[in-house]
């Protein structure tokens, strides 16, 4: 892991409207780093705000103020156009359920990302198929895979595009233990590999263990963000 940053999150907030006056705080200054090759996890109980910070990171969703930087660069700043391309090349993005396209075939879900792109590089996508071991069902649709294989699809649409960071939102939370630790396994193998970087939201405490660093949200803020 190098100490050289690529993602840094600074004093971000972000609050939701519940009711006519109020406003729910939910991230209260974030300041953070991401360095290239790491894999970071945040942990936190439920409603800390772990997915609202994952989607902020990913430029999924707008903080009400703060600074994004992606290697050194504001993403704040992007225009819509700038922010689907930086999403679209330099993110990949693991969301708790798939959410793979029905009516697509496995082989298809992983190029979608491609589409936009227009690239189409099919001999990849069959090879990240491999890399994360279900090529051979490349050609099933998503009903005919199991949740672990479906979460596998997923993690090989998130690098399609060779993204520089991939985020994760609770990658193993609706698998049993074997399926689990098989995910936890692919992204340190990936890692190795590809060196990505990777921030997953988990809550599962064998994964948080083993990976680089924890990044605890508390009260809106980061309390911890060491080992
Ligand atoms: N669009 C929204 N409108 C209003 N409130 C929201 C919205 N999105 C999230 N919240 C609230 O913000 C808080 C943080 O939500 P978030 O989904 O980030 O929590 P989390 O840490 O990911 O929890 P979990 O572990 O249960 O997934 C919660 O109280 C949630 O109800
Ligand atoms: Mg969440």
């Amino acid at each position: 892991m190098s100490k050289e940053i690529i993602l840094e999150a600074i004093d971000i907030k972000k609050s939701f409207p519940i009711s006519k006056e109020n406003r729910l705080e939910v991230l209260k200054g974030i300041n953070l780093k991401i360095y290239k090759g790491e894999i970071a996890v945040i942990v936190g109980k439920s409603g800390a705000g772990k997915s609202t910070l994952l989607h902020i990171l990913g430029a999924l969703d707008r903080p009400d103020s703060g600074t994004l930087l992606f290697e050194g660069n504001n993403l704040l700043e992007m225009n819509q156009k700038q922010l689907a391309k930086f999403r679209n090349e330099e993110i990949g993005f693991v969301f708790q359920f798939h959410h793979l396209l029905p009516e697509f075939t496995v082989l298809e879900n992983v190029l979608i990302p491609n589409l936009i792109s227009r690239k189409k590089d099919k001999d990849y996508a069959l090879q990240l198929l491999r890399e994360v071991g279900i090529e051979e069902r490349a050609n099933h649709k998503p009903s005919e895979i199991s949740g672990g294989e479906a979460q596998r699809v997923a993690i090989a649409r998130a690098l399609i595009n060779s993204p520089k960071i991939i985020l994760a939102d609770e990658p193993t939370g609706n698998l049993d233990t074997e399926n689990a630790n098989a995910i936890i396994d692919l992204i340190f193998k990936l890692r190795e590999k590809f060196n990505h970087t990777f921030v997953i939201v988990t809550h599962n405490e064998d994964f948080a263990r083993n990976c680089d660093r924890i990044i605890k949200i508390s009260d809106g803020i980061i309390i911890n963000s060491n080992k």
